[in-house]
């Protein structure tokens, strides 16, 4: 369970559904469990929550280590690792585990849902339910459908997600869905304008930002998201489209092999290393990080 399986978790606690959480260990298990007290903490705080609203969403959560304990449950939303090969291996074990009428759904951002839905026994059963982050805060869930997907199950997502006080668009399995086929290229787009000379990181973000409405410019988004994250899905998407707006620029490479991933390893376009800026938990620190415009060196 990791920073977007605790949001899905969160959520859904929050909107008064029992919620089973597994993850592999007791440790990553404590870490996502302490990330979901944490932030109905602030809700608290903040007055969002009151303390009886906090106690109900806690005593909703049912963390575990097994996935028998998600035997009985009407949907599971997997959030693992975005690996193919691991999905399809979790997926055929709940298969096992997961009572016949349950649905699965996928939160991947990039992979094939219809290849993760081939290694269980319920094709029609099978969604994508793709999240954003932060998950409490972002109001969109994209509901995916493969070309086996019951319509029937398709609604009861699309319900779902509306519960969770979400807004649900429709979409179906292509790679990107709506938001990453327009997101990425973006991305990328405003890392090409970058190295073309049109801008300096800080001009290109507050052109955004400021000219277009945006809450963080491509470059602090492209931190947020995690630049290998989003090398990644450029790359699927460069192979299921063969186009060049989603090929990753040589620098976007050049910093994913440098270990430069943004805002989780303290250094991408932008460098955090002021330890206020990384603690103060704003995704916007204008205080401190500095850009990297010497990156074009
Ligand atoms: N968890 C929970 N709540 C959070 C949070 C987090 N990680 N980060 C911020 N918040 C909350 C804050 O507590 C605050 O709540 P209140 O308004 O109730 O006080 C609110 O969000 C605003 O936060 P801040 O004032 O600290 O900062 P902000 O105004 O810049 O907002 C933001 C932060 C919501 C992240 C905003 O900058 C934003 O919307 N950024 C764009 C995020 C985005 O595009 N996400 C999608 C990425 S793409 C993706 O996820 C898909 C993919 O496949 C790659």
């Amino acid at each position: 369970m990791g920073l977007m399986g605790s949001g899905i978790a969160q959520v859904c606690a929050q909107a008064g559904f029992p919620t089973a959480i597994v993850e592999v260990d007791q440790k990553l298990l404590d870490r996502g469990l302490g990330m979901i007290h944490k932030n109905l903490g602030r809700l608290q705080e903040k007055g969002t929550l009151t303390a009886a609203q906090r106690e109900t969403a806690e005593g909703l959560l049912k963390p575990s280590t097994e996935l028998a304990a998600f035997a009985n449950c009407d949907i599971v939303i997997e959030a693992i690792v975005e690996n193919l090969a691991k999905k399809r291996e979790v997926y055929a074990l709940l298969d096992v585990e997961v009572q016949a009428n349950a649905i699965f759904a996928s939160n991947t951002s990039s992979l094939s849902i219809t290849e993760m839905m081939t290694a269980t026994s319920r094709a029609a059963r099978f969604i994508g339910m793709h999240f954003f982050n932060p998950v409490p805060v972002m109001k969109l869930v994209e509901v995916v459908r493969t070309i086996a997907t019951d319509a029937e199950v398709f609604e009861t997502a699309m319900a779902f997600a509306a519960k969770l006080g979400k807004t649900a668009v429709r979409t179906s399995d292509r790679g990107g869905f709506i938001v990453n086929r327009l997101l990425v290229p973006y991305m990328l787009d405003a890392i090409r304008a970058f190295e073309e000379g049109a801008g300096s990181i800080t001009d290109i973000d507050n052109g955004m930002k400021l000219g277009c409405g945006h809450p963080m410019g491509p470059f602090t988004l492209l931190d947020f998201v995690g630049l290998d994250t989003t090398y990644y899905i450029a790359g699927i998407m460069f192979e299921e489209f063969h186009e060049k707006r989603f090929a990753a620029p040589p620098l976007l490479k050049r910093l994913v092999m440098a270990g430069w991933y943004g805002r989780k390893s303290g250094r991408g376009f932008y460098d955090y290393s002021d330890a206020a800026a990384a603690s103060s938990g704003s995704a916007l620190d204008s205080r401190a990080p500095r850009p990297l415009d010497g990156l074009l060196r």
